[in-house]
């Protein structure tokens, strides 16, 4: 198996072209999104209220716990394919399928997720032109409509970038990581100026008798929720086989990309719960309602730009980080070859980048998405802990792979890491773990008929 054979070697065939900024651009990318720019409202008006901050506090907590593993894994394993990859060595073949399937949660759901919510800003802003769509072409079957044609559009264009080249996408990526990075920073500068500090009292409203509706249980559910805005900074590990400098420049990525992310978000709640009740936030464009309290004309569109250049990366990430985990899946066999085959011109897997974008493509138009959602936050919680689990592990079986970045305290860390996952994967309703259940179900049927037989056939 190429991952086990050498697994501190970079791959050879992707093109080595990205560096430590691109990388920080591929994760802030991934990770500023429907979480921010939507889920922000509820959160703050269903649980934390101000202490929102505190929530987002808790969340960089523990994606700082994940992160430092994803980084020591990512520095000593440089190559596509992420959780996958580490899994593969850590655990052996069986384990990594599964988390290998479970990482379509990760990444193609979340695709189809945000895309979604892509085609909600983008109908919102194309309205404000004055231009509408049929209703049939603006929802899936299950929710009146025919097909939802502008997610479908965002997926297939964002799929011909990815196929142009990897430095192509990268630079787009940070142009346009750069502008809804300059948007938000505008928001928490103009808005900081006409915030009532009275709307912070209480900052931690009583709870109201329910767990999770304020007080202390409402701050951590309200973390459960927006953890949801934190996925996708582990993108950068996906990117790892194509770097130029793997060892130094995928934990600066991880970490920078977190660190960063962190800031903005705490910012972004504390100017949001002091502009608006937190009462009043229980809004799909929770951000634009902050901006109509500001009354500058013309920074409601300008927000609504930012919220769809923020889904547009997210989605693109995500379409990136699949295919480099298939990428990774099919050189071992798991997959069909087709998924593994680089095109010769722009070094990047384009026909899987392809099958990948249909298919994504065929779930944001027709699929209701808002059921699948909770979904994609219990299939990265379970990476997330697997993650947490390989360092130890690979401590103990591998302690001759040379670890350029280490996790201070590992065991510490580790164990924390695993043990805050597995209480935001508890808090999740019992439907979710069920569809969990039957995802890996299928993932361990197709094991048996096709992949299992085919890596043990082409060691
Ligand atoms: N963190 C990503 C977002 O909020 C998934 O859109």
């Amino acid at each position: 198996m190429p991952s086990t054979d050498s697994p501190a070697a970079p791959d050879p065939a992707l093109a080595r072209a990205l560096t430590a900024p691109g990388l920080v651009c591929i994760g802030l990318g991934a990770t500023i999104g429907a979480g921010i720019f939507v889920l922000t409202g509820t959160a703050a008006a269903h649980y934390a209220g101000p202490a929102l901050v505190l929530s987002f506090v808790i969340g960089g907590l523990v994606s700082g716990l994940v992160g430092l593993c994803y980084a020591e894994l990512a520095a000593m394993i440089p190559q596509a394919g992420s959780t996958y990859a580490y899994t593969r060595v850590s655990l052996g073949l069986l384990p990594a399928w599964l988390i290998g399937w479970d990482l379509v949660l990760e990444f193609a759901l979340a695709a189809a997720t945000v895309a979604v919510g892509w085609s909600g800003y983008a109908r919102s802003l194309m309205a404000d032109v004055g231009l509408h769509l049929p209703p049939a072409l603006c929802a899936g079957p299950g929710e009146g409509g025919v097909v939802d044609l502008p997610a479908v559009g965002i997926v297939l264009v964002l799929t011909a970038l990815l196929t142009r080249g990897v430095r192509e996408a990268s630079w787009i990526n940070g142009a346009l990581v750069a502008l809804k990075v300059a948007i938000i920073l505008a928001f928490v500068g103009l808005g900081a100026a006409f915030v009532s500090p009275a709307l912070w009292q209480p900052f931690v409203p009583p709870n109201t008798g329910e767990f999770g509706h304020f007080g202390t249980s409402g701050v951590l559910r309200g973390a459960a929720v927006v953890f949801f805005a934190y996925i996708g900074f582990e993108t950068v590990s996906t990117a790892a086989g194509e770097c130029r400098d793997p060892q130094a420049d995928a934990p600066t990525g991880l970490i920078g990309s977190l660190l960063l992310s962190t800031l903005l978000y705490v910012a972004v709640a504390a100017v949001l719960t002091g502009l608006v009740a937190y009462r009043d936030l229980d809004v799909p464009d929770p951000i634009a309602k902050a901006v109509d309290v500001i009354g500058y004309p013309g920074l409601s569109l300008f927000v609504k730009l930012g919220a769809l250049l923020g889904l547009t990366t997210s989605t693109l990430t995500a379409l990136y980080g699949q295919g480099r985990i298939f990428y990774a899946m099919a050189r071992d066999r798991l997959l069909p070859g087709a998924f593994a085959r680089v095109d010769r011109r722009t070094r990047v897997p384009a026909a899987s980048q392809w099958m990948i974008g249909l298919c994504t493509a065929a779930v944001a138009g027709l699929v209701p998405i808002d059921v699948l959602g909770e979904l994609v936050s219990i299939g990265t919680l379970l990476a997330f802990g697997l993650v947490c689990a390989s360092v130890p592990i690979l401590r103990r079986r591998r302690p001759d792979l040379p670890r350029p970045f280490r996790v201070p305290a590992a065991d510490v860390v580790a164990g924390l890491g695993l043990a805050a996952c597995a209480v935001l994967m508890a808090s999740l309703p019992p439907e979710t773990w069920i569809r969990l259940a039957l995802w890996l179900g299928l993932g361990l049927a197709i094991y048996a008929g096709y992949g299992r037989a085919r890596a043990r056939a082409n060691p």
